[in-house]
């Protein structure tokens, strides 16, 4: 029997059983991985090349522990060690709802890494009472009613708290415009406001 191939139907032929072949040893490979991600999401681990050993400190707790180096400050601090009182509201450094301390200065957690405060000392809402005895701050904005939906108030206390360090005025629209980063969808900047400038009169802090 005489076969017929003509020598470009052979090379196709030749073409499509070496792509066949080879896409066959390449899917265990990419199953493996594919399964091997997913069991890394799962568990928290991070394998390279983006892992990170990291070294932080948060409300007083040495953490050390291996991290994704793309992951915010904000991720890491609601994701990692699952302290969700700081709130992820833009992700764009626009609302001020991520605002934490790092070693005693705000920062928007959102807009920074958490690798590069390796060594750094982290405050978030979580770690600004004393054990039952809740922050100047944060009494007077349930004195004041500082909030409705409640959503930006973590953001809002810990930056009135930076505050009281800072060199802001001491009127009504020197604390607005120190303020000016956090914002408020329910609008209840009287009543924090108010309790700002309690505190700051009051001297307890
Ligand atoms: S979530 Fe960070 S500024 Fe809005
Ligand atoms: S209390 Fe609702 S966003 Fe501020």
């Amino acid at each position: 029997m005489r076969l017929n191939f003509s020598r470009r139907r052979f090379s196709q032929l030749l073409i499509a059983s070496t792509v066949l072949s080879s896409l066959e040893e390449l899917s265990p490979r990419i199953m493996k991985k594919a399964l091997a991600e997913t069991k890394d999401k799962q568990s928290g681990a991070v394998s390279s090349p983006h892992a990170y050993d990291l070294s932080i400190n948060v409300n007083g707790k040495q953490h050390k522990l291996k991290i994704d180096s793309r992951v915010t400050l904000l991720d890491f601090l609601r994701e990692n060690l699952n302290l969700t009182g700081t709130k992820k509201g833009c992700d764009l450094g626009q609302c001020g709802a991520c605002t934490v301390h790092v070693n005693g200065r705000r920062i928007k957690s959102c807009l920074t890494l958490a690798v590069m405060h390796d060594g750094d000392q982290v405050t978030s809402i979580e770690g600004i009472a004393s054990g039952d005895d809740l922050h100047p701050m944060q009494e007077a904005f349930i004195k004041h009613d500082g909030f409705q939906c409640g959503f930006c108030t973590p953001g809002q206390i810990m930056s009135a708290v930076a505050l009281l360090k800072e060199p802001c005025g001491a009127s009504d629209d020197d604390v607005r415009e120190c303020m000016s980063g956090n914002l408020c969808r329910c609008g209840a900047y009287p009543n924090i406001l108010a309790a700002i400038q309690e505190v700051r009169k009051g001297g307890k802090h």
